[in-house]
């Protein structure tokens, strides 16, 4: 049994988490950046890197507090190295090799997306492997069989824009503000989800991999008209705008979940885990837990707070790699990619 500090910045969250044995999250900090970004309407890289500089050493202490613990108790140090916004994993992977080597404690580099797939299991006891892992954020959106942590398949990811990267151009187009996934999982609470019949694009009959620049580009022309980029959104009614947020939503989500059941006939497996940012979504965590359901297959959400970004599940993952002796040296680097 260890314990485990995780570091995470790979984005615009600044987060650090004391987690024992990879499942007792003793404590869980995250500095968001929304509101230093919102402006932008993005995250602005320049002001990412400079947040984390900022916050990295209070964000580490307070997990500490809040699990109460010392140097002394910490038997690893596991940090995000990839991918991510290379001058923010920059400032995690320099702030753990420094902790490193100033504590003399053991260094775990954690792929952040792997972290993702495996955040479903941190509290399921024993591990729900093997599943086929669905991780949908603003980054990326890929389907994996998961056979164990150490042992994880990618089966098909997104050939151009990303679930969350999706679900936040919509909502700049429907001027709605930054970060928009949770914006438009609101909205369309009192949307139709029938009213636009948005495309699915489901590529080859057997493909696993993703693509929602379409749905994207649809979006566009259908406010604003064919071939227009600006200029619609003022003739739309509220309840229209509603509309297309609802019926956009249902689209990606009724392609996730084919997609998902598409990858568990391919791979025989009966278990699902759902993760990363868009997995917060409402609609599509009910309509996933009831197709599964239908099928006799077990869904294994991350918990709310666990799909955004955050260090608990870079500790979690960081102590199967600890307890396989999996170490960084001093020599680790970031890397985007
Ligand atoms: O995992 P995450 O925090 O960061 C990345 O690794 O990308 O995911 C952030 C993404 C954003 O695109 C955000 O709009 C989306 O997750 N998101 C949602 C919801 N909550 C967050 N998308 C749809 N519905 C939500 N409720
Ligand atoms: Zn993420």
């Amino acid at each position: 049994m260890a314990t485990i500090l995780g570091i995470e910045s790979s984005c615009d969250e600044t987060a650090a988490a004391i987690v024992v044995d990879g499942r007792d999250v003793r404590g869980n900090v995250i500095a968001s950046q929304i509101e230093l970004h919102r402006k932008y309407g993005g995250v602005v890289p320049e002001i990412a890197s400079r947040a984390h500089i900022e916050r990295l050493d209070s964000v580490v202490r307070e997990a500490m507090g809040q699990a109460r613990v010392t140097p002394h108790d910490i038997d690893a140090i596991a940090v995000t190295h990839k991918p991510g916004l290379i001058g923010s994993l920059l400032i995690g992977v320099t702030a753990a090799k420094t902790l490193s080597w100033y504590w003399g404690k053991p260094l775990v580099a954690v792929d952040h997306v792997l972290a993702h797939v495996c955040s479903p299991a941190i509290d399921v006891d024993p591990a729900p492997w093997p599943a086929v892992g669905l991780v949908v954020s603003g980054g990326h959106s890929s389907l994996y069989r998961v056979d164990g942590f150490d042992r994880i398949e990618r089966l098909g990811q997104t050939i151009d824009d990303a679930a969350g990267e999706a679900f936040d151009k919509v909502a700049t187009i429907l001027d709605l503000p930054y970060p928009g996934g949770p914006e438009i999982d609101k909205l369309a609470r009192r949307g139709d989800p029938t009213a636009v019949e948005f495309p699915r694009t489901m590529l080859g009959r057997d493909s696993l991999d993703f693509s929602f620049s379409g749905i994207k580009t649809a979006v566009l022309y259908h406010v604003n008209g064919p071939g227009k980029t600006s200029g619609g959104l003022e003739n739309l009614t509220d309840q229209q705008i509603a509309d297309i947020a609802a019926s956009f939503q249902e689209s990606v989500v009724d392609v996730l979940v084919a997609k998902t059941m598409r990858a568990l006939d391919q791979t025989g497996l009966s278990a699902v885990g759902l993760s990363g940012g868009v997995a917060a979504n409402s609609r599509l965590r009910a309509m996933l837990e009831a197709t599964c359901q239908s099928r006799d297959a077990t869904l294994y959400a991350a918990k709310m707070g666990d799909c955004m970004d955050n260090a608990a599940m870079i500790a979690a993952l960081g102590e199967h790699k600890y307890q396989r002796r999996e170490f960084a040296t001093l020599e680790l680097d970031a890397a985007a990619r």
